[in-house]
């Protein structure tokens, strides 16, 4: 099995990279030095350190032992090879999102750029932080949203988790594990409809957060003009998003 990309990004190791024998095993060792755990979770662990020198991150996939060890095994690398193909994917797009590093796929590891900053989450539960700013934050995000949507992409997981914010005050997406190429436009709202419940439920303080993150998105379509056409076919239009998260808001207000 193998990924192939063709023009790969700069900084980015094809042989290191996704390279797999037919049997799946792989044939480079990582050359990854991790410095400090940032993240322990249900599914993976993640960790900071450097890739050939480069600030970089590793996420490993971690075993459910409530399945089955062939069936876990076998979810696991086809996840992880979704993931690993929608970032590439998405790299040489141009978002602006984690650079894939290096892909193991029988230890189930990917080594990606770090992102700097902080998620979204820390600084909406910073008190500090005036909610002007925060709202920056969000139109931010809302437009990175609108930019993964342009490229008929849903993200299947917008937690406030998921949103880094730069020093440059960019919003990156992360976590790529459930992404999918999609083209019904219920989906894109569902995406939309997650984030606003987080926002509802963890950050009830933060008054017209969802509203920042649709002006962000909104934006994005005015400066950029309609999305064009993937391989797959048109986008789903960023009105049409809209309307359909507007819709699904009445439907979840009045019958739960
Ligand atoms: N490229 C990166 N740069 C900086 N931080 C990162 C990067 N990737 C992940 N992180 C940090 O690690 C956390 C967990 O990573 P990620 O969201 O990819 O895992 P996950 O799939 O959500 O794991 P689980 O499903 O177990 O919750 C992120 O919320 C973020 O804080
Ligand atoms: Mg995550």
């Amino acid at each position: 099995m193998r990924i192939v990309t063709s023009n790969p990004p700069t900084n980015f190791n094809p042989l290191a990279s996704l390279t797999l024998s037919n049997e799946g095993n792989s044939v480079e060792t990582m050359a990854f030095t991790a410095d400090e755990r940032l993240y322990l979770g249900a599914e993976a662990e993640v960790w900071r350190g450097s890739w050939m020198g480069l600030p970089a991150v590793r996420k490993q996939r971690r075993l459910r032992s409530w399945r089955h060890p062939d069936l876990d095994d076998r979810l696991g690398r086809r996840r992880m090879i979704a993931e690993a193909r929608l970032m590439v994917r998405l790299h040489k797009s141009g978002l602006n999102i984690p650079v894939l590093y290096d892909c193991d796929v029988v230890e189930q590891q990917l080594v990606m750029s770090n992102v700097p900053g902080q998620p979204l989450i820390e600084l909406l539960n910073d008190a500090s932080i005036g909610d002007a700013t925060v709202n920056d934050h969000l139109r931010a995000a809302g437009r990175s949203i609108r930019m993964l949507h342009r490229q008929a992409i849903v993200h299947g997981d917008l937690s406030t988790n998921n949103i880094m914010m730069t020093p440059e005050g960019e919003a990156v997406l992360i976590d790529f594990g459930l992404a999918k190429i999609e083209f019904e436009t219920e989906l894109y709202g569902i995406d939309l409809h997650v984030l606003f419940e987080i926002l509802g439920a963890s950050h009830p303080h933060r008054e017209g957060a969802m509203e920042a993150v649709l002006e962000g998105y909104a934006q994005c379509e005015d400066d950029l003009g309609p999305a064009p056409t993937t391989s797959g076919g048109d986008p789903v239009s960023m009105s049409d998003v809209l309307e359909r998260f507007d819709l699904i808001r009445t439907r979840v207000r009045y019958h739960g």
